[in-house]
Order: structure tokens, then C-alpha cells, then sequence
């Protein structure tokens, strides 16, 4: 049942506020401002040397998102795989280390695959998944739910962010196993976890603006993503998102790789949406921002109230979000993100929530 939306993914983009809130509460102890994983892990973080992190589509940009989590707030190091490179590819992994796996359904054929090799290199298994009943779930050594309830649209949104919220808890985790949180550091985090509800509401607050965005967008030919540190995978899910609904070509790009290639893409005639919370790399992403600029590119800047105020004047639009701590800004952010790709879909009269060619669960490779 859609409520009173157009579509599936309007409504599950809204249900973000609530499913964060209920699958935040299974991962922190909300009280006593720390991490409480709701089981016992059967393997010690100090013992892990590497993570591998293996997913599709956006789930494998959760998962990308997560490698800037686990190693800056657990000094782990992680390699991120896409599953249908990763099952073939024979990688060497050591015995005893972790292998993470991201599905909202459960049932994707490649990271079962995956899955499979893992296990049988003697590597710790830990899924995230969204179906508790899947197969990815059944064969896993550990599973953490995302509690995002039914996600019906084809473009994943609700389980997105709450397979972000749960890869930071984890990583919050480890970083206290491994001793490099300390206990006021978990304090900070997990305050800035529990204010994500309340920040998402705000985020969505931005949907008129974004609306009338929408029709430049709509009648555009491509779209560039920009982004860095973790607002770089956001900008690549910023694509994809664009690009299964609305069959408009996007690709998201670091922003620092612009000159090495795609800014030979940038006209008058091109939207860039410039990815930019007030972090230690804002000003690096704004002066890619100011390149674009000068030759012309149409910018979205998406980014906080100070941010603005230093550089709105560049941009044809700012999309301002509420203050937030720099940490977890990619569930935030990625809010103006799906609007953005739902509104100029859904303006153009595409199937927003069954795109031709596309399934919601990809069970054959
Ligand atoms: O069920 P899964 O999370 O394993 O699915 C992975 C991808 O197929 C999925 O995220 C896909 O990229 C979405 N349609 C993106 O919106």
C-alpha cells in the first residue's frame, strides 16, 4: 500500500525518519549514549587484520561508504569488492579475517556467490541484510537486520540508509575493540548516530526546492555527481539512482579526479551536483566546485547553512541541510540525493518504481 504517495519509493524515501529511528534502537543502547550490538560477535576486531567488504549496486556504495568508517574509527583496513568481480577473482584471503557482505534482499546471486567463497576460505562471515529469512542471511555467520521494513520500489532508498546506520554502528564497535575509540569518542559518535532521525526530517523538509530542481534536471542530457571522502560513494549512488529512474545518463566522480578526465564533459548545458557538508575537505571539493564554475557547468550544491555562506554565489542552487557532525553526513545526505533522482523521474513520467529492464531482487548472475 502506497499511503497517500504517487509511488513506493515517495513513500519509503519518507518512511527514512522511522526506519532509521527503529534500526538504530537495535544497535545502540539509546540511554547510555553507547554501542550495543544485539549479539555477541563470534570473532575479536583485535584479531581481524583486514576487512573485505562485497556487495551490489547501492548496497556496494553502503559498503563503500563504511571502508572510510572502519578504517579512520577502527584503523581496519578495508578492500571493497563489487560481487560479480570479486566471486571470480580468486582473491587471496587470510584465514580468520572478515568478510562483509551487504543485501537488502538476501537473494542477490553474485553476493551469494561471493558469499560462498568466503566461507570456504576460512574468513569470518558477517551479512547485512534487510530479508532476515534469505539465503545470504541463512548461510551467514553472523547477520545484523536492517530494519527498514518491505522496500517495494526497485531504486533502494530506506535500506540504504539503514544499512549505513548499521555499518556505523559496527564500526563504532570496532573501534572500541581495537582500542582506538575511547569511551567520550563512542559517547560523540553515538550521540551523533541518535540525532540522525530528527536531521533526516529536516533533510526532507528541502523536497519543494528540490522539486522545482527537478525540471532542469529533466531535461538534461547528463548529470555529474561530485563528492570526496565519503560524500564520493554518495555521489556514485547519486548517479545510479538518477540513471535507474530517470534514464538519464549520470556518473559520480571523486571530486579530485575531475581534471584527470570528466571535466572535459563540463558545459553550459550540464548539471553537476556538488556533494559538500562543511567537513575537513570542503574547501578541496569547493575549488573543484570553482573549476566547474568557470567553464560553465550549472551547480547544485548540496551542503550546510555555513557552508552556503561561503560559497552559494557559484552555484545556480544550494541545497541547505541542518548542521551536523562530519562523521555520518553521508545518511543525511543522502536524502536530497534520492529526492533529487525521485522528482525528475517521476516528472518525466517514467515507471519510478519498476524501471524497465530492472528487478528488485537479482537473482541470476
Ligand atoms: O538486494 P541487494 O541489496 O543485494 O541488491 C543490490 C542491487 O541490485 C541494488 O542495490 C540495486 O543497485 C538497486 N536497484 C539500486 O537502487
Amino acid at each position: 500500500d502506497k499511503a497517500n504517495y504517487r509511488h513506493f519509493m515517495a513513500k519509503e524515501i519518507h518512511e527514512q525518519p522511522e526506519v532509521i529511528g527503529q534500526t538504530l534502537a537495535h544497535y545502540v543502547d539509546i540511554a547510555n549514549e553507547s554501542v550495543a550490538l544485539p549479539q555477541e560477535l563470534p570473532f575479536n576486531f583485535n584479531e581481524i587484520g583486514h576487512i573485505s567488504i562485497t556487495a551490489c549496486g547501492t548496497a556496494g556504495y553502503a559498503g563503500h561508504i563504511a571502508k572510510y568508517w572502519f578504517e579512520r574509527l577502527a584503523r581496519l583496513p578495508v578492500e571493497l569488492d563489487v560481487a560479480s568481480e570479486f566471486r571470480y577473482r580468486e582473491a587471496p584471503m587470510r584465514k580468520g579475517d572478515l568478510a562483509v557482505f551487504i543485501s537488502q534482499s538476501g537473494e542477490t546471486a553474485d553476493t551469494l556467490a561471493a558469499l560462498r567463497y568466503a566461507k570456504s576460505q576460512g574468513l569470518h562471515t558477517l551479512s547485512i541484510v534487510n530479508v532476515q529469512s534469505s539465503t545470504i542471511a541463512r548461510e551467514s555467520g553472523t547477520v545484523l537486520q536492517t530494519l527498514a521494513g518491505p522496500e517495494i520500489g526497485v531504486a533502494s532508498t530506506k535500506a540504504f540508509t539503514c544499512q549505513l546506520v548499521v555499518l556505523a554502528a559496527l564500526a563504532v564497535a570496532a573501534g572500541k575493540a581495537r582500542g582506538e575509540l575511547s569511551e567520550s569518542d563512542e559517547i560523540d559518535l553515538v550521540r551523533a548516530l541518535i540525532e540522525i532521525p530528527r536531521l533526516v526530517t529536516a533533510a526532507l523538509a528541502s523536497e519543494p526546492q528540490i522539486e522545482k530542481l527537478a525540471r532542469d534536471i529533466a531535461k538534461s542530457r547528463d548529470v555529474l555527481y561530485l563528492g570526496r571522502g565519503t560524500s564520493f560513494p554518495l555521489a556514485l549512488e547519486g548517479a545510479l539512482k538518477l540513471k535507474e529512474i530517470s534514464y538519464i545518463h549520470a556518473a559520480g566522480y571523486a571530486a579530485g579526479e575531475l581534471k584527470h578526465g570528466p571535466i572535459a564533459l563540463v558545459d553550459e548545458s550540464v548539471p553537476v551536483i556538488v556533494i559538500a557538508p562543511c567537513d575537513r575537505l570542503f574547501e578541496k571539493t569547493i575549488s573543484n566546485m570553482q573549476e566547474v564554475a568557470a567553464r560553465g557547468g550549472k551547480i547544485i550544491l548540496i551542503t550546510d547553512a555555513s557552508g552556503a555562506a561561503e560559497v552559494s554565489k557559484d552555484a545556480l542552487a544550494t541545497i541547505v541541510l541542518p548542521k551536523m557532525g562530519t562523521t555520518f553526513t553521508p545518511i543525511v545526505y543522502a536524502i536530497p540525493v534520492q529526492l533529487l533522482a525521485y522528482h525528475t523521474a517521476s516528472l518525466m513520467g517514467t515507471d519510478v518504481d519498476q524501471p524497465r529492464n530492472l528487478a528488485k531482487s537479482v537473482t541470476v548472475e
